[in-house]
Protein backbone atom coordinates (compact mmCIF):
# COMPACT_ATOMS: atom_id res chain seq x y z
CA UNK A 1 0.00 0.00 0.00
CA UNK A 2 1.11 3.43 -0.98
CA UNK A 3 1.98 5.45 1.77
CA UNK A 4 0.24 9.18 1.29
CA UNK A 5 1.28 12.31 2.97
CA UNK A 6 -0.50 15.77 1.99
CA UNK A 7 1.19 19.33 2.78
CA UNK A 8 -1.37 21.83 3.42
CA UNK A 9 1.35 24.75 3.76
CA UNK A 10 -0.33 27.78 5.11
CA UNK A 11 -3.34 26.95 3.92
CA UNK A 12 -6.82 26.43 6.13
CA UNK A 13 -7.98 28.01 9.42
CA UNK A 14 -9.02 25.66 11.79
CA UNK A 15 -12.61 26.48 10.90
CA UNK A 16 -11.69 25.40 7.67
CA UNK A 17 -9.68 21.74 8.50
CA UNK A 18 -12.78 21.13 10.50
CA UNK A 19 -15.21 21.46 7.15
CA UNK A 20 -12.77 19.64 5.50
CA UNK A 21 -12.10 16.68 7.70
CA UNK A 22 -16.25 16.48 7.31
CA UNK A 23 -15.73 15.74 3.93
CA UNK A 24 -12.35 13.92 3.67
CA UNK A 25 -13.00 11.32 6.40
CA UNK A 26 -16.39 10.11 5.81
CA UNK A 27 -14.90 9.15 2.25
CA UNK A 28 -11.47 7.62 2.61
CA UNK A 29 -10.92 4.32 2.57
CA UNK A 30 -10.82 2.92 5.98
CA UNK A 31 -6.94 1.11 5.09
CA UNK A 32 -5.64 4.12 3.39
CA UNK A 33 -1.89 5.11 5.10
CA UNK A 34 -2.41 8.46 4.87
CA UNK A 35 -1.08 11.58 7.15
CA UNK A 36 -2.40 15.29 6.95
CA UNK A 37 0.21 18.02 7.85
CA UNK A 38 -1.71 20.39 8.52
CA UNK A 39 -0.58 24.22 9.72
CA UNK A 40 -0.08 24.25 14.20
CA UNK A 41 -3.33 25.75 14.56
CA UNK A 42 -5.29 23.50 13.22
CA UNK A 43 -3.31 20.47 14.59
CA UNK A 44 -5.91 20.06 17.85
CA UNK A 45 -9.35 20.21 15.56
CA UNK A 46 -7.16 17.22 13.18
CA UNK A 47 -6.66 15.24 16.01
CA UNK A 48 -9.54 15.29 17.77
CA UNK A 49 -11.52 14.80 14.46
CA UNK A 50 -9.42 11.88 13.60
CA UNK A 51 -9.61 9.95 16.80
CA UNK A 52 -9.40 5.94 16.44
CA UNK A 53 -9.21 6.06 12.61
CA UNK A 54 -6.73 5.37 10.33
CA UNK A 55 -5.88 9.20 9.25
CA UNK A 56 -2.69 10.63 11.22
CA UNK A 57 -1.86 13.98 11.95
CA UNK A 58 1.47 15.44 11.28
CA UNK A 59 3.18 19.10 11.20
CA UNK A 60 4.74 20.54 8.77
CA UNK A 61 8.00 22.11 11.03
CA UNK A 62 9.16 21.97 14.39
CA UNK A 63 12.01 24.11 16.21
CA UNK A 64 15.68 23.05 16.26
CA UNK A 65 15.65 24.14 19.95
CA UNK A 66 14.41 21.52 22.35
CA UNK A 67 12.61 24.25 24.60
CA UNK A 68 13.50 28.22 26.16
CA UNK A 69 13.69 31.79 25.23
CA UNK A 70 12.20 31.51 21.29
CA UNK A 71 9.56 32.94 20.78
CA UNK A 72 7.12 31.91 18.27
CA UNK A 73 8.77 28.39 18.06
CA UNK A 74 7.21 24.75 18.43
CA UNK A 75 9.38 22.23 19.84
CA UNK A 76 9.32 18.58 19.15
CA UNK A 77 8.00 17.96 22.65
CA UNK A 78 4.92 20.52 21.93
CA UNK A 79 4.24 18.45 18.70
CA UNK A 80 3.87 15.02 20.29
CA UNK A 81 1.65 15.99 23.31
CA UNK A 82 -0.18 17.68 20.75
CA UNK A 83 -1.12 14.12 19.23
CA UNK A 84 1.37 14.47 16.01
CA UNK A 85 2.83 11.88 14.79
CA UNK A 86 5.03 12.92 11.53
CA UNK A 87 6.99 15.95 10.97
CA UNK A 88 7.89 17.30 7.54
CA UNK A 89 12.02 18.26 7.70
CA UNK A 90 13.76 20.14 5.16
CA UNK A 91 11.04 21.19 2.95
CA UNK A 92 12.85 23.61 0.28
CA UNK A 93 10.18 26.29 0.74
CA UNK A 94 12.41 26.21 4.19
CA UNK A 95 15.45 25.52 2.97
CA UNK A 96 14.96 28.61 0.96
CA UNK A 97 12.36 31.25 2.11
CA UNK A 98 13.67 30.47 5.93
CA UNK A 99 17.25 29.74 5.35
CA UNK A 100 17.17 26.40 6.90
CA UNK A 101 20.65 24.94 6.40
CA UNK A 102 22.30 21.53 6.64
CA UNK A 103 22.98 22.15 10.50
CA UNK A 104 19.33 22.97 11.14
CA UNK A 105 17.93 20.32 9.73
CA UNK A 106 20.27 17.67 10.93
CA UNK A 107 19.35 19.31 14.64
CA UNK A 108 15.60 19.24 13.90
CA UNK A 109 16.00 15.40 12.78
CA UNK A 110 17.59 14.67 16.07
CA UNK A 111 14.95 16.46 17.87
CA UNK A 112 11.96 15.05 16.40
CA UNK A 113 13.21 11.58 16.97
CA UNK A 114 13.93 12.48 20.11
CA UNK A 115 10.50 13.03 20.76
CA UNK A 116 9.16 9.56 18.71
CA UNK A 117 7.89 11.81 15.74
CA UNK A 118 8.55 9.75 11.95
CA UNK A 119 10.31 12.44 10.00
CA UNK A 120 9.55 12.94 6.31
CA UNK A 121 12.85 14.40 5.14
CA UNK A 122 12.52 15.83 2.02
CA UNK A 123 15.56 16.70 -1.04
CA UNK A 124 15.91 17.61 -4.07
CA UNK A 125 17.44 19.56 -6.60
CA UNK A 126 16.99 22.64 -8.24
CA UNK A 127 16.75 23.07 -12.32
CA UNK A 128 20.16 24.30 -12.50
CA UNK A 129 21.40 21.80 -10.30
CA UNK A 130 19.77 19.36 -12.81
CA UNK A 131 20.74 21.13 -16.07
CA UNK A 132 24.32 20.89 -14.99
CA UNK A 133 24.16 16.89 -14.18
CA UNK A 134 24.35 17.57 -10.40
CA UNK A 135 21.48 15.97 -8.82
CA UNK A 136 23.73 12.41 -7.55
CA UNK A 137 26.03 15.40 -5.79
CA UNK A 138 23.22 17.44 -4.18
CA UNK A 139 21.00 14.64 -3.50
CA UNK A 140 23.76 12.41 -1.47
CA UNK A 141 24.81 15.81 0.16
CA UNK A 142 21.58 16.67 1.18
CA UNK A 143 20.95 13.11 2.94
CA UNK A 144 24.35 12.63 4.43
CA UNK A 145 24.54 15.97 6.22
CA UNK A 146 20.58 15.41 7.42
CA UNK A 147 21.19 12.16 8.36
CA UNK A 148 24.65 12.58 10.52
CA UNK A 149 24.95 10.98 13.49
CA UNK A 150 21.71 8.65 13.39
CA UNK A 151 21.91 5.54 14.30
CA UNK A 152 20.54 2.76 11.38
CA UNK A 153 17.71 1.74 13.99
CA UNK A 154 16.45 5.54 13.61
CA UNK A 155 16.41 5.31 10.10
CA UNK A 156 12.50 3.04 10.52
CA UNK A 157 11.58 6.12 11.50
CA UNK A 158 12.45 8.33 9.07
CA UNK A 159 10.79 8.60 5.45
CA UNK A 160 12.62 10.62 2.28
CA UNK A 161 10.39 12.74 -0.12
CA UNK A 162 11.92 13.29 -3.20
CA UNK A 163 10.95 17.03 -4.08
CA UNK A 164 12.24 18.47 -6.84
CA UNK A 165 12.27 22.20 -6.33
CA UNK A 166 11.54 23.01 -9.87
CA UNK A 167 8.42 20.41 -9.79
CA UNK A 168 6.81 21.43 -6.39
CA UNK A 169 4.02 24.36 -6.38
CA UNK A 170 5.17 24.42 -10.64
CA UNK A 171 2.73 22.23 -12.04
CA UNK A 172 5.89 20.40 -13.50
CA UNK A 173 5.75 16.89 -12.03
CA UNK A 174 9.12 14.85 -12.35
CA UNK A 175 8.41 11.90 -15.11
CA UNK A 176 8.60 8.36 -13.89
CA UNK A 177 11.81 7.88 -15.19
CA UNK A 178 13.19 11.06 -13.56
CA UNK A 179 11.68 9.59 -10.12
CA UNK A 180 13.01 6.27 -10.53
CA UNK A 181 16.69 7.79 -11.02
CA UNK A 182 16.29 9.57 -8.01
CA UNK A 183 14.88 7.09 -5.92
CA UNK A 184 17.91 4.63 -6.76
CA UNK A 185 20.44 7.29 -5.83
CA UNK A 186 18.44 8.03 -2.66
CA UNK A 187 18.86 4.12 -1.41
CA UNK A 188 22.45 3.84 -2.69
CA UNK A 189 23.56 6.43 -0.27
CA UNK A 190 21.58 5.16 2.04
CA UNK A 191 23.06 1.54 1.45
CA UNK A 192 26.83 3.00 1.23
CA UNK A 193 26.52 5.19 4.70
CA UNK A 194 23.93 2.36 6.46
CA UNK A 195 23.34 -0.53 4.94
CA UNK A 196 21.94 -2.76 2.29
CA UNK A 197 18.91 -3.69 3.87
CA UNK A 198 18.34 -0.35 5.42
CA UNK A 199 18.33 0.94 1.81
CA UNK A 200 15.97 -1.69 0.85
CA UNK A 201 13.64 -1.00 3.93
CA UNK A 202 13.55 3.16 3.60
CA UNK A 203 10.20 4.34 2.44
CA UNK A 204 10.71 7.04 -0.43
CA UNK A 205 8.18 9.13 -1.04
CA UNK A 206 7.77 11.49 -4.45
CA UNK A 207 6.38 15.41 -4.14
CA UNK A 208 6.03 17.76 -6.84
CA UNK A 209 2.80 18.52 -8.59
CA UNK A 210 1.12 15.63 -8.20
CA UNK A 211 -2.55 15.04 -9.41
CA UNK A 212 -5.16 12.75 -10.14
CA UNK A 213 -4.17 12.77 -13.50
CA UNK A 214 -0.41 12.57 -13.12
CA UNK A 215 -0.38 10.32 -9.93
CA UNK A 216 -0.80 6.77 -11.38
CA UNK A 217 2.10 7.19 -14.18
CA UNK A 218 4.76 8.79 -11.17
CA UNK A 219 3.47 6.28 -8.72
CA UNK A 220 4.60 3.27 -11.66
CA UNK A 221 8.42 4.84 -10.87
CA UNK A 222 10.10 1.23 -9.60
CA UNK A 223 10.86 1.62 -5.63
CA UNK A 224 8.73 4.36 -5.03
CA UNK A 225 6.71 3.87 -1.97
CA UNK A 226 4.12 7.06 -2.01
CA UNK A 227 3.51 10.39 -2.40
CA UNK A 228 3.93 14.15 -0.72
CA UNK A 229 1.10 15.99 -2.17
CA UNK A 230 0.85 20.00 -1.71
CA UNK A 231 -1.96 21.63 -4.20
CA UNK A 232 -3.85 18.71 -4.79
CA UNK A 233 -4.99 17.57 -0.93
CA UNK A 234 -6.48 21.51 -0.42
CA UNK A 235 -9.55 19.53 -2.20
CA UNK A 236 -10.79 16.90 0.31
CA UNK A 237 -12.32 15.15 -3.21
CA UNK A 238 -9.14 15.42 -5.47
CA UNK A 239 -6.83 14.13 -2.24
CA UNK A 240 -9.54 11.02 -1.43
CA UNK A 241 -8.94 10.40 -5.62
CA UNK A 242 -5.64 9.95 -5.59
CA UNK A 243 -5.81 7.71 -2.84
CA UNK A 244 -8.28 5.52 -4.39
CA UNK A 245 -5.89 5.78 -7.42
CA UNK A 246 -2.14 5.32 -5.87
P1 LIG B 1 2.78 20.56 -4.73
O1 LIG B 1 3.59 20.67 -3.36
O2 LIG B 1 2.12 19.21 -4.75
O3 LIG B 1 1.81 21.68 -4.68
O4 LIG B 1 3.79 20.69 -5.83
C1 LIG B 1 4.28 19.59 -2.82
C2 LIG B 1 5.10 20.09 -1.67
O5 LIG B 1 5.62 21.23 -1.75
O6 LIG B 1 5.27 19.38 -0.67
Amino acid sequence: MKKIVANFKMNQTPTDTKKYLMTFLSRVSEDADVTLCLPFTSIAEGVYLTRGGNVKIGAQNLSDEEKGSFTGEISGAMLKDAGVSEVIVGHNERRAKFKENSKIINKKIKIALKNRLKVILCVGESLAQRNTLKTFEVLKEQLEEALKGLYQNELDRIVIAYEPIWATGTGKHATQKEVEEAVKIIRKVISEDFSAAAAENICVLYGGSITQKNCKAVMNAKGINGALIGAASCDPLELVKIINII
